[in-house]
């Protein structure tokens, strides 16, 4: 069930919810603000934070029971240092979300010291990512065993002006990334090439944009021999999808997505344990339409394009083979070396495509390497590019939506790396530089300004964060938001 939010003027001892989340920074003293509800409750915060039972870290949580009146019970989540100020709400917002479903508490209201207007928003975003979750495909227990399900928040705030704007606004990212992370959880069999497509559909007619869905013939017009070569060995029909959103002068902005449905490696095949995880493929793709949905949503005033490749890689008669040479949308020759390397080979005729957007700058997203876990984990997305002040502007955009980047080197000497004997270029480098050449690759298909986000570490986790389940991430459709919002002035 989708979580209803809303601001409220209201001290925090004065609201009668099931629960009150109240996010404190590291070693913080009782606030002014919360002596009244510290009163009603006998002291108890106040000892709390005296005997450090809670002491604000980062992830932190602690559940006291509430009072005869007011809030049925009170949980604290800690902000940490509040270095990263907009970051630590968001997180702990999420964290504070998560925790009440857990509970089962049917509505919540959260508290913060001094909520700003660009404070609403980060905390909207966060309570709507804490409370997604994915359960169509679960039973649910019978009536006598359930718990409430989690359908309200309320942000309790003393600023009057422009929060309203500001939850709307929140609200806005926040359901981007929960789409985003809903198409990535689902399964393979259920969200296909077919089933990006037409989630594409249902945003372009809820936010009047123009779409584009090419299928495997029409992509046979276009001389898609990268991408179709990927598509060889399944059934389906693979999709590459353009949605168009215009609300702006001048060139547009665009977004790119990597939408593997399934990766099995193909001929060279990946080995079975956590193979499963490889539905995740798809991540970059679903991060485009979550931040097309909320760049909509927002009604930014500029031109984004979103772009997705899409198919799955299966083994089969059909399939392409180590050895093959095919022939990109741009012309250039590609030998197979491994038919893993897939990725690139789709993003190859994606980002020619792009060319006749005549961007003014494209950014992609794509869960392209294992390597790029090696190199960087689970906490910054890898960022490459050909403009070094975009990709300056992309990494600003990390750091504000709390979704972190950093850079690595795409010089001329790696590029001994993909040499053929045969043809233009080779579509693996091996294992060493492993993120880099396949940026490099991606690198011949590009005549614009253009930033390349290896996600493969950052888009899902494999265990659960806390204040992020196991699973999709949503990474980055922060990013991408705050990339557009960024040049929307
Ligand atoms: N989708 C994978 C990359 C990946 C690996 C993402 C692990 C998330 C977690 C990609 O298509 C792939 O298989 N890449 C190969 C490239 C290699 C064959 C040059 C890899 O990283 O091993
Ligand atoms: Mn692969
Ligand atoms: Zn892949």
């Amino acid at each position: 069930m989708a979580l209803h939010l809303s601001v409220r003027r209201a001290e925090p001892q004065s609201v009668d919810v099931p629960l009150l989340v109240v996010a404190l920074p590291k070693n913080a003293t009782l606030p002014d603000a919360l002596e009244p509800l510290d009163t009603s409750l006998g002291n108890a915060l106040g000892r709390t934070l005296d005997r450090r039972d809670f002491r604000g870290a980062r992830d932190e949580s602690l559940h006291l029971a509430g009072g005869a009146k007011g809030a049925q019970r009170i949980l604290l989540v800690g902000l940490g240092d509040g270095k990263d100020s907009a970051g630590a709400l968001r997180r702990a917002a999420a964290l504070g979300a998560r925790q009440a479903r857990k509970l089962g508490a049917s509505s919540f209201a959260f508290w913060s010291e001094n909520l700003t207007e660009a404070a609403i928003e980060v905390v909207a975003a966060g309570l709507i990512t804490g409370a997604w979750d994915y359960s169509d495909l679960k039973t649910p227990p019978p009536e006598d065993e359930r718990k409430p399900d989690l359908s309200e928040a309320i942000i309790l705030t003393g600023k009057a002006k422009g929060s309203e704007e500001a939850l709307a606004r929140g609200t806005a990212i926040g359901d981007g990334i929960a789409l985003a992370r809903t198409l990535a959880m689902m399964p393979g069999n259920l969200c296909t090439p077919d089933f990006l497509a037409d989630t594409a559909r249902d945003i372009a007619k809820r936010h009047r944009m123009k779409i584009t869905v090419l299928g495997r013939e029409e992509m046979e017009r276009e001389k898609m021999g990268s991408l179709l070569a990927v598509a060889q060995g399944t059934p389906q029909d693979p999709k590459l999808i353009a949605l168009e959103y215009r609300n702006g002068s001048g060139k547009p902005v665009v977004l790119v997505g990597k939408g593997l449905c399934f990766d099995s490696g193909g001929i060279s095949i990946k080995p079975a344990q956590g193979m499963e995880m490889m539905k995740f493929d798809m991540c970059g793709a679903a991060a485009v339409l979550g931040a097309m949905q909320a760049i909509a949503e927002l009604r930014l005033p500029v031109n984004v394009v979103g772009l997705i490749g899409s198919t799955t890689n299966m083994p089969s008669g059909t399939a392409f083979k180590p050895g093959d040479v095919v022939r990109s949308h741009l012309g250039k020759y590609i030998e197979i070396i491994n038919t893993d390397a897939e990725g690139r080979l789709v993003l190859a005729d994606v980002l020619s495509y792009a060319r006749r957007f005549d961007p003014a700058a494209v950014v992609d997203a794509a869960t392209l390497t294992g390597a790029c876990v090696i190199a960087l984990g689970h906490t910054a997305i890898a960022v490459f590019g050909n403009d070094d002040s975009v990709i300056q502007e992309v990494l600003a955009a990390g750091r504000r939506s709390g979704e972190p980047g950093w850079p690595l080197p795409l010089w001329d000497e790696y590029k001994e790396l993909i040499k053929s004997d045969v043809a233009d270029m080779k579509n693996s480098g091996g294992r060493a530089a492993g993120s880099i050449s396949a940026a490099l690759f991606l690198k011949e298909f590009v005549d614009y300004p253009w930033v390349h986000l290896d996600i493969a570490g950052t888009a899902y986790s494999e265990s659960d964060l806390g204040f992020i389940p196991k699973g999709p991430t949503g990474i980055p459709v922060g990013l991408f938001v705050e990339f557009v919002r960024g040049r929307a002035g």
